[in-house]
């Protein structure tokens, strides 16, 4: 009786071992997790998550096709690109325009300035999306990291 408590109590030991390690997995699994916004003055005040943006990794992260791919539809001061669309306004000068926190929200989700504009919303709540393909379920087009990196890119272009 007793060696088989001393054993219920082991394997409770083990299995409250491999609890934990789960839980702290799946917390770490979560680092982009979405980190909700809100509009104030037509813009989204403050860093995302408190998250510092860094311009370098931001414009690699606008021109590359497969984040912000956002070439395919700005004229942008970026000379090693050939290709630059023209749906969209230039954004050469465009902190001049608009401040870090403007530039925030039209980067997040232009659509609350714009309900039927081309642009994509790069960072809407995934849970307020439709008819998104399965690999995309549950997730925002660039991180929070990536919105604050571009974000800070933005700001440079004056
Ligand atoms: C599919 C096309 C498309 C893509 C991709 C796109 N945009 Fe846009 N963007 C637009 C359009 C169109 C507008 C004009 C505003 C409107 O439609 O309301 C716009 C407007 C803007 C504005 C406001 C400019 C102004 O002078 O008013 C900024 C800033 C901007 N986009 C940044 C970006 C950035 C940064 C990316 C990439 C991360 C990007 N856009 C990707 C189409 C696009």
């Amino acid at each position: 009786m007793r060696i088989s408590n001393i054993s219920t109590l082991m394997a409770l030991a083990l299995l409250s071992l491999i609890v934990g390690q789960v839980t702290a997995d799946s917390s770490a699994g979560n680092r982009d997790a979405f980190v909700a916004w809100t509009v104030t003055d037509l813009a989204v005040q403050g860093p995302l998550a408190g998250l510092e943006g860094d311009p370098r990794r931001g414009r690699s992260v606008a021109i590359s096709p497969a984040k912000g791919n956002c070439l395919a539809c700005h004229v942008m001061p970026v000379a090693e690109q050939e290709f630059h669309g023209t749906i969209g306004p230039p954004l050469a000068g465009v902190a001049s325009r608009y401040t870090e926190a403007q530039l925030r929200l039209l980067l997040v989700d232009i659509k609350q300035l714009n309900p039927t504009t081309l642009m994509p919303s790069f960072y809407k709540n995934p849970a307020e999306l439709q008819r998104v393909a399965k690999r995309y379920q549950g997730k925002t087009v660039l991180t929070a990291q990536e919105i604050e990196d571009v974000v800070a890119y933005l700001t440079t272009l004056k």
